[in-house]
């Protein structure tokens, strides 16, 4: 069932688990990522970046292709497509294009025009039932081209955002996209504090999923956080288990280069790693 992204964030912050975000990037992606979620009877949200949107040729056939494949596979869990780090045009497009949720990425731009283009999409998103998520702060390192030096979020601008009525903000805590330097200080709980008090009931978001130990995701849940992002360790568990087939000489064995077995395995890690996620974001059975 598609639906946008307040209510089961709502039911999660209230009830003290996550709603993962898992990004896709193409048909097998978004197969694992939705019968892994039918599977463990999880709210999910399928996250879009706009290279990725790109990638699959635009976000009319993302959008297309996901509605069918809920239909096509009996999904009866709720899941929002979501625009991930939207910019503006990107936001208006997929609203558009049937997305049921966006995030607006206005992070990079003055507090003062972050505020005013994110209130402008709120009232066009929320006329048409589409919940919007907004950035304060920023996350470190590079999703799909949007790079950010990782400021941690001021609760004051956090304040200014949550009151133009989004559904759900992410701000900046000190974690990072890809892969977590050696050196990495861990998450900035005292701000995740600062900014739970500042927004009151406003559900967290937390980007940068890949590789944040269990301790911390807890945490953060503890702290208000309701949704969490996760891309590049879905990429690295398909990478892997792709690159084990090939090595292994499977490809050349009968008819193993058949896409529909080359891609198996990796279809296969990228489940079983929503999964390990789901279980540890406490949305199992929450659908
Ligand atoms: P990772 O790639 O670090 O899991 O981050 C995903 C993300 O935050 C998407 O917005």
């Amino acid at each position: 069932m598609l639906v946008n992204a307040t209510e089961m964030l709502k039911k999660a912050k209230a009830e003290g688990y996550a709603v993962g975000q898992f990004n896709i990037n193409n048909l097998e992606w978004t197969k694992a990522v939705l019968l892994t979620a039918e599977e463990c009877k999880s709210p999910v949200i399928l996250g879009v970046s706009e290279g990725a949107g790109k990638y699959m040729t635009g976000y009319t056939t993302v959008a297309a292709m996901v509605k069918a494949m809920i239909e096509e596979l009996s999904i009866t869990v709720p899941v929002a497509l979501h625009l991930d780090h939207g910019s503006y045009e990107g936001a208006k497009k997929c609203i558009d294009a049937g997305f049921s949720s966006i995030m607006f990425d206005g992070s990079h731009y003055p507090i003062e025009e972050n505020v005013a283009k994110t209130k402008e999409l709120v009232e066009l998103a929320h006329s048409l039932g589409i919940s919007v998520e907004a950035e304060v702060g920023s996350i470190g390192g590079e999703e799909d081209g949007v790079i950010g030096k990782g400021e941690v979020a001021d609760a004051n601008e956090c304040k200014m955002i949550a009151d133009l009525g989004i559904d759900f903000l992410a701000a900046g805590i000190g974690n990072i996209h890809g892969k977590y330097p050696a050196n990495w200080q861990g998450l900035d709980f005292e701000a995740l504090e600062a900014i739970k008090n500042a927004t009151e009931g406003m559900p967290l978001v937390l980007h940068g999923g890949t590789g944040i130990p269990a301790d911390m995701i807890k945490k953060a849940i503890s702290l208000g956080v309701a949704k969490i992002n996760v891309n590049t360790e879905c990429q690295l568990s398909f990478a892997a288990a792709t690159r084990e087939y090939i090595e292994a000489g499977k490809d050349q064995q009968g008819k193993g280069y058949d896409p529909r077995k080359l891609l198996l395995p990796g279809f296969e890690a990228i489940k079983a790693t929503v999964k390990e996620k789901m279980e540890l974001f406490g949305s199992v059975n929450k659908a």
